[in-house]
């Protein structure tokens, strides 16, 4: 239960670390040559997932509980065991897609599955072209679902052009064309984030880009990478949201990444009039940094479609609650894949902010909302989506009375957040 909204806010955060760094400097490390130190790894359900995974496959991996470093002992490209049971993927889709990829360039029998949720999200869009290289590779329902079977190795090179703009999909297959026996390219619908790449530039993998199409040469083996993981967009977002709508706030927010696939709610907040600041740019483990502020702002209403999209998925949700407090109408379109995240986002957002009161209407690829509408506490139910968990807490601290959010699941990426969110509604600097 949330109380209700304070008069003031004044609040300095240190968000958690970025969620896809923290899969990938354990994935990549963990078929690098030698050992890596990473620090502040994200320590959530969906990280361990994948820690867990890899360690099932016999990557040596030290990560003590409450541990501010990980030490992942690489095996080298080829040195995976077959796991002698199910790889078991949680709640996440980045751990289920990306191990597909990179176990189709293996020799043995991987079997991947996952919760409730993850067995309804859509495999085939990396089971699909896997095939096409060459890796024997399964799924429930048609090849569409997880569990997952695969018997890799022996792959072929390929073009490959998504679909859909996915930094998963885009990763699973150049994992799989570091193995292939030529040089594999995926081209996208539009730029997704690009952490995999920088990250296999700079262990040593001959990779190239152009615009929305990448291209990797199979790799002789990559360098172990030691790196400090920065604090994740996707997790400074609510606090953006909630400094931007609320009539009395000033928010501080440190050490967060700011790679451009990854700032399109920055674009969207400053297209609404909202007042952020970006100070102290800096660089850390191959990726920008900055530090954050956001006060009280008079916001108006935007569109937000196209190559934007990608740069601000799971921000989207979120955008709807800015849209609550805007003058004139917001549409989001061009975003048909909330429909397939961890829920259906585009029907939790209708849900749930509409429980409280907003103006808001679905879209087959978005959502419409009508601003200035005063929000009231509800009882929500975020039905096990972390987005939509920490949505509706945010949205607490913006409307009148309180609200009761069920099924919240922030343990998936950001474990600390109720307690933040309580410490900046008290008015003391969350850290
Ligand atoms: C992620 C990519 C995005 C994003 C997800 C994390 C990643 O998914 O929504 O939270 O780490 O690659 P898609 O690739 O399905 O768009």
């Amino acid at each position: 239960m949330i109380a209700n909204r304070p008069e003031r806010i004044r609040a300095r955060i240190q968000v958690p670390g970025d969620k896809s760094i923290s899969h990938r400097s354990l994935l990549l490390n963990a078929i690098a040559s030698g050992s890596a130190t990473i620090e502040r790894p994200l320590d959530s359900a969906d990280v361990r997932a994948t820690a867990n995974c890899l360690r099932a496959l016999g990557v040596g991996i030290d990560w003590t509980e409450g541990a501010e470093q990980v030490r992942v002992e690489g095996r080298g490209l080829h040195g995976l065991f077959e796991s002698e049971d199910v790889l078991d993927c949680g709640n996440s889709g980045t751990t289920i897609r990306l191990l597909t990829g990179l176990l189709s360039a293996h020799p043995i029998l991987s079997i991947l599955n996952g919760d409730a949720s993850l067995r309804t999200r859509p495999m085939a869009r990396v089971i699909a072209p896997l095939r096409e290289m060459g890796a024997h590779i399964h799924g429930r329902t048609g090849d569409t679902l997880a569990p997952i079977v695969i018997k890799g190795g022996g792959l072929r090179a390929r073009e490959y052009a998504s679909p859909v703009a996915s930094a998963q999909v885009k990763s699973a297959v150049l994992l799989a064309g570091l193995y292939a026996d030529g040089e594999t390219t995926v081209r996208e619908p539009a730029k997704s984030r690009d952490h995999t790449e920088r990250m296999l530039i700079t262990m040593g993998a001959g990779l190239r880009g152009e615009g929305a199409a990448v291209t990797i040469s199979p790799a002789a083996q990559l360098e172990a990478l030691s790196l400090r993981v920065p604090g994740d967009i996707s997790s400074a977002a609510p606090w953006l949201v909630l400094g931007a709508c609320h009539p009395d706030a000033e928010i501080l927010i440190e050490g967060v990444n700011t790679n451009p696939t990854r700032t399109g709610l920055l674009d969207i907040l400053q297209e609404m009039g909202a007042k952020v600041e970006v100070l102290e740019e800096r660089t850390t483990g191959g990726e920008p940094v900055a530090d954050l502020v956001v006060r009280s702002s008079e916001l108006k209403g935007t569109t937000v479609s196209g190559e934007l999209v990608p740069r601000a998925i799971d921000e989207l949700p979120l955008v709807a609650l800015l849209a609550c407090f805007a003058d004139g109408e917001t549409v989001v379109k061009d975003a048909a894949e909330l429909v397939v995240k961890e829920s259906n986002r585009v029907e939790a957002v209708v849900r749930v902010l509409g429980a409280m009161g907003a103006r808001v209407t679905a879209r087959d690829d978005g959502f419409v909302v009508h601003g200035r509408q005063p929000l009231r506490g509800a009882s929500v139910d975020a039905r096990g989506d972390h987005r939509i968990g920490m949505l509706a807490g945010i949205a607490a601290l913006l409307a009148d009375g309180e609200t009761r959010v069920a099924n919240d699941a922030v343990e998936v990426s950001y474990p600390t957040f109720w307690e933040e969110l309580r410490e900046a509604a008290e008015g003391a600097a969350a850290r």
